[in-house]
Parts: C-alpha cells; structure tokens; sequence
C-alpha cells in the first residue's frame, strides 16, 4: 500500500502565486513508488478546494489548477482534507502558512504534518519574537529596539537614536515577504518608516542596517539536527567564478558560499541552536548577515522556505548529497516521528 502524501497550495498570503510552483516542484519530484498525491488548493479567500491526484509522475506540461481551475468546483469544509494515515505537506508562505495557524489546524485534525509546529511557527514568524528568543539563546544578531502601537512615538524615536545609528530598519513584527519594511536614514524618514509598518502590525522592530553579505544555512532534522554548508544570497552579479551559481525568481545564489571556513562553521553552529532554541521541528532556513568585519548577525529562521526545486533550501541540501526527492521523503518520515511522538502523550 502506497502512502498518502498532501499537498496544500495557494493560501491567503502575498506568496500564493509561489506556493503553485512550489507544490508544483514537489508533485513532480515525489518518490511514486512510495507515495500517492493528493492535492487541495487553498484560495485568496481562504476556502480549501480539492485538486490533482497523481499516482505517478506528472507529465511536465501538467500544472495545478488554481482560480480559474477550480471555478465550477464547490468549495470543501476544510476538515474534509482528513485522512487517515496520509500525511499533510503545507507548501504555503506567510500569514495563515507558517506562522501556526494552519498548523494548529493539522493538530486539531490529529493528522501528521510536515515541518516546525505551532509554537515554533509561530515564533519565527514573529520578527520580536525570534529576537527575544535568539537573546535568551546567546545567538548574535543586529542590536534593535521596539515599538508598540500606542506608546510614545517621540520617545521611541528618542531610544532608537541612542542605541542605533543611521540606516536602520523598521519592520512589522509579523508580516514577512517584505511587506512594510524599510530603511530610514535619518529621524523624519524613521518616524515615516514607523508609522509605514504600523499599516501592517501593531509591533513594530526597530533595526540597525547593517551592510553585509547574505548568507543561508538549511536545517533538517528533529532531535537529531543537520545543518548545510552555507549558501549566498547574491546581490553584486558581476564578482563571480563560483562553483555553483543557480537563479531561482530572479535571485542568484552561490552554493557553497566562498566564506571562511570558520566563518560556516560559526553560522551552522548558530543556526542549530536557534532551531533547538525555537523548538524547531523538519525543516529551517537560517538567514545571516556577513559584514566586512567579519561580524556574524543572525537575522530570522524561515520555517517554510522557498521550496522549488531551484530554491535555496533543497539547492543547499543537494550540494550536501541529499536529492530533492529524497529530502522530500526525509521530511515526511521527520513528521511522522513527531505525530507518532504526540500520540504516545495522549493516552
Ligand atoms: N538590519 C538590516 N540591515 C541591512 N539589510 C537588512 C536589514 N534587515 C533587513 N534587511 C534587508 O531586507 C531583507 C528583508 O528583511 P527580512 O528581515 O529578511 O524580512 P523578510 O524576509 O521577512 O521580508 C533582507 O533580506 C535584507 O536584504
Ligand atoms: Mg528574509
């Protein structure tokens, strides 16, 4: 008997449109002989439509039905995606993707479901949050301050210029994908940058800029935590004769990145114990600010990273030795070692 796997696409954040290609990659990548798949498209407004299934590869021209696709269908009750046995791969982004909620849902339907849990989803999610928590970690990261809507924004201002120096960032808390975030350079454009994010979230943080190279590290694991080699964000195109050089949605990336190997070292060291820190469960991707120094800043864990098969996640993992289709299959038997974990506690 073949295993069920589903995949969740679509969704109400701002990466709806990546989350198609995402399942996309996967549906194509999926061990066949191992797994059937199952597909539900979850729309803008976030009513759950059942898709696809393929019990073998997919043809290349095949693609997921989305708006247009699903039109005459009627839309499910969510919890109809409930099956007994299969396991849930959510390739959704942003708000109602990877930050808990969805996977509270999962929790509720007592089904497995691939990468970090509620807590941990949450929290990432969470720009102050992941601060706080990277703090009490030791982990180092640019310094910041905070403001929450109703305090005294003059004050705030006053704070901020004490503890940082122009540019500094300012970012909605809980947004992610870039909304809202932007760069002051001096009090006015911060008050700007301020009341600019307060659009989106009621907590706002307040960041020194740093100018500083990319760099990512992939982690896999539950207990058991695997780290990558890092891999570079590239934003200056013409300093290149690296060995890889991929282009996934118009960002280049150089696996591995040409840093010290000291220097990976110290980042797949901090992005272990952030994951442990967090409670981390599947799957991260640990970003880091490399500056000329050679400082190394934390900046956030993406609990569900881009995916496809020319992402940066699945990118790091293949330059280890692990395969797309295979670090499929990992992270579905890492979610069925934290359900059957969960289980054993009811009784
Ligand atoms: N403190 C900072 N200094 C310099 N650049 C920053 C800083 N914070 C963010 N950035 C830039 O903005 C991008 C998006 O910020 P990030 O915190 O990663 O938010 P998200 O990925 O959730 O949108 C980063 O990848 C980086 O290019
Ligand atoms: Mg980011």
């Amino acid at each position: 008997m073949k295993e069920t796997l589903i995949l969740l696409y679509g969704g109400r954040s701002a990466e709806r449109e990546v989350s198609v290609l995402t399942a996309e990659s996967v549906m194509r990548a999926v061990d066949y002989n191992r797994f059937t798949v199952k597909t539900y498209f979850i729309s803008r407004e976030g009513a759950f439509y059942k898709t696809q299934e393929f019990d073998q590869t997919p043809d290349v021209t095949v693609r997921l039905m989305t708006n247009d696709g699903i039109a005459d269908l009627e839309s499910l009750n969510p919890g109809a995606i409930y099956e007994e046995g299969a396991v849930i791969f959510p390739l959704l982004h942003g708000p109602m993707g990877e930050d808990g909620t969805i996977q509270g849902f999962f929790e509720i339907l007592g089904m497995p479901y691939v990468g970090t849990g509620v807590l941990a989803s949450s929290m990432a999610m969470d720009k102050i949050s992941t601060k706080r928590i990277l703090e009490s970690a030791g982990i180092s990261q640019v310094p910041y301050t905070t403001y929450f809507e109703g305090e005294n924004l003059a004050a705030a201002l006053d704070e901020a210029e004490a503890k940082l120096s122009y540019p500094i960032f300012v970012k909605p808390s809980n947004m992610g994908s870039s909304v809202g975030i932007s760069k002051a350079e001096n009090r006015a454009g911060l008050q700007e940058a301020i009341l600019e994010a307060l659009r989106y979230d009621s907590r706002i943080l307040i960041e020194q800029g740093v100018d500083a190279r990319e760099i990512e590290v992939a982690i896999l694991g539950n207990q058991d935590i695997q780290t990558t080699l890092p891999g570079e964000v590239v934003k200056d195109v013409a300093f290149y004769d690296y060995k890889a050089k991929y282009i996934d949605n118009k960002i280049e990336m150089a696996i591995p990145a040409q840093i010290p190997d000291s220097v990976a070292n110290e980042m797949r060291e901090a992005a272990r114990k952030a994951f442990h820190a967090l409670g981390g469960t599947g799957l991260s991707r640990c970003d880091f600010f490399y500056t000329k120094e050679g400082d190394v800043f934390l900046n956030e864990l993406n609990t569900m990273p881009g995916f496809t098969q020319w992402s940066m996640y699945p990118l790091l993992w293949k330059n280890m030795g692990l395969s797309y289709p295979d670090l499929i299959s990992t992270l579905v038997d890492l979610a069925k070692e934290v359900y059957e974990k969960r289980q054993a506690h009811f009784f």
